[in-house]
């Protein structure tokens, strides 16, 4: 089964041992990161984004980043993977400078380039991070606005969902609206109803996770009514604690309502997933098969951020 996949944050996909490869070159010291088996450890939401935060620190250079994508974009062609959208921040890729985050981006591109011929094809939304406040997000969203319509099409917002209100990003969202970005923001993954109420009002057409949404009727009918689709990781839920197993999580029900439901990994080695994983888990817990896989991957194609004709190719 060929898969589209809308939610992979790219400093988030790498492997342990891709971040302890640099860590040694670079001779950084990441003690704390890894449990004994050389996972990812951390506890919690919150001691996720600083586990995250803490590999994230080795990948230092415009061809830390490129090998990175390289070494992502195989191993999601291995899933049966053709096409991936990437979070990627500019604050972390020379810290909210326009210049420095041209020369990231360039590196990435041409990594993508190669990879689109050898049949995967993928594209990057420049994300603001929640948590580092709306003053970081404005520089963020000055980089996402000089590169829009390159590798770059989309702007998200990711971080700790529950650190003020999305609106407070409005700024930033109207200028990725005004460069013609796709938008997108981690949503309904801790905030509720009301968060994803703020997402729809900055004017995404897609909201990360969303899968809180099951809460409140009401809106469900607008997510349905306005052809909003969610990007929904459900692996990234049940390892993160949203929910207690994938038989309690809500997609069943989200896509039963008639929800534009897709399927993400997030940050499949921190959650020990992958997409066919991810899949799988999906036939054996709720009897997902062909006919509701198409329709997944029918919904991703709809709301890639990328040019019509690409779409086209996907569906
Ligand atoms: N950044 C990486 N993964 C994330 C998640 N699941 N929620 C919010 N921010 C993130
Ligand atoms: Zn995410």
């Amino acid at each position: 089964m060929k898969k589209i996949e809308l939610h992979l944050h790219l400093e988030g996909a790498a492997p342990p041992a891709f971040i302890r490869a640099l860590a040694q070159e670079k001779g950084a010291d990441l003690s704390g990161v890894f449990d004994e088996r050389g996972h990812y450890a951390y506890d919690g939401f919150k001691g996720f984004l600083a586990c995250y935060e803490a590999a994230t620190s080795v990948l230092k250079t415009p061809a830390d980043y490129a090998r990175l994508l390289g070494e992502v974009l195989e191993r999601s062609a291995e899933e049966g993977v053709i096409y991936t959208e990437f979070f990627v921040s500019p604050e972390f890729c020379g810290g909210g400078d326009v210049a420095a985050w041209r020369d990231y981006l360039a590196a990435m591109t041409e990594v993508a380039d190669k990879a689109r011929e050898q049949g995967i094809d993928s594209r990057g939304i420049v994300t603001i991070i929640r948590h580092f406040g709306a003053d970081r997000a404005r520089k963020t969203a000055l980089c996402a606005a000089e590169t829009a319509g390159t590798w770059i099409t989309g702007f998200g917002m990711g971080g700790a969902e529950q650190v003020g209100r999305a609106t407070d990003y409005a700024w930033s969202y109207d200028c990725a609206r005004e460069a013609r970005l796709g938008l997108t923001c981690h949503a309904g993954e801790w905030g509720g109803p009301t968060s994803i109420r703020d997402a729809l009002a900055l004017g995404c057409t897609r909201i990360g996770h969303g899968v809180q949404a099951i809460e409140d009727e009401g809106l469900m009918r607008d997510l349905r009514d306005k052809d909003i689709t969610l990007e929904v990781c459900p692996g990234s839920n049940v390892a993160l604690g949203v929910y207690p197993g994938c038989s309690a999580h809500p997609i069943a029900r989200l896509a039963d309502a008639g929800l534009r439901v897709t399927v993400s990994t997030d940050d499949p080695p921190f959650f020990h997933t992958t997409m066919r994983h991810e899949y799988d888990r999906l036939a054996s817990t709720f009897g997902w098969g062909d006919t509701e896989f198409r329709q997944i991957n029918r919904f991703a194609a709809e709301a890639a951020f990328c040019d019509a004709a690409t779409r086209e190719g996907l569906l």
